[in-house]
């Protein structure tokens, strides 16, 4: 009878066992993938400060902006219809795409949800709620090097 009774107490702690570690090892799965999902890997801001830009100033047309990277984000080289170099951010503030230079409007665009930021980097019209940052832009005889501002 005590053996018997010894017996049914261990299988129930081993079946108490089994579901309390496979409950857990659910909820484990099922909790993991979404709690990566919802917090976001800490890349923080780009480290670079200066970088210094494999396109020369003479190849920069007025009117114009190409992308380049600025560490591990994208930033965008602007040479205004007056042929003044800038340099901003191309990180939307709205939802972080990537921005883009329209030559027809003269001004940098944010295809995502229309926004509008003129060549000073302030946003005009649209979704964006910020600025882009501005950087600052260094033709130095045959280099264009681009810095955080200060
Ligand atoms: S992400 Fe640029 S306007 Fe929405």
């Amino acid at each position: 009878m005590a053996e018997v009774l010894r017996e049914d107490v261990s299988r129930r702690g081993f079946i108490n066992w089994f579901l309390g570690t496979s409950a857990g090892a659910f909820l484990v799965s099922v909790l993991y993938p979404v709690a990566y999902y919802l917090v976001p890997p800490r890349t923080g801001e780009s480290a670079a400060a200066t970088v210094t830009l494999s396109i020369k100033p003479n190849e920069v047309k007025p009117n114009t902006g190409q992308i380049f990277k600025f560490g591990s984000r994208p930033a965008i080289l602007v040479r205004t219809p007056a042929g003044e170099l800038r340099a901003f951010s191309a990180v939307c503030t709205h939802l972080n795409c990537t921005v883009q230079y329209r030559p027809d409007l003269s001004h940098i665009w944010c295809a995502c949800h229309n926004g509008h930021f003129d060549l000073n980097g302030q946003n005009i019209a649209g979704p964006p709620p910020r600025p882009l940052e501005a950087f600052t832009v260094n033709a130095r005889g045959n280099q264009i090097v681009v810095s955080k501002s200060a």
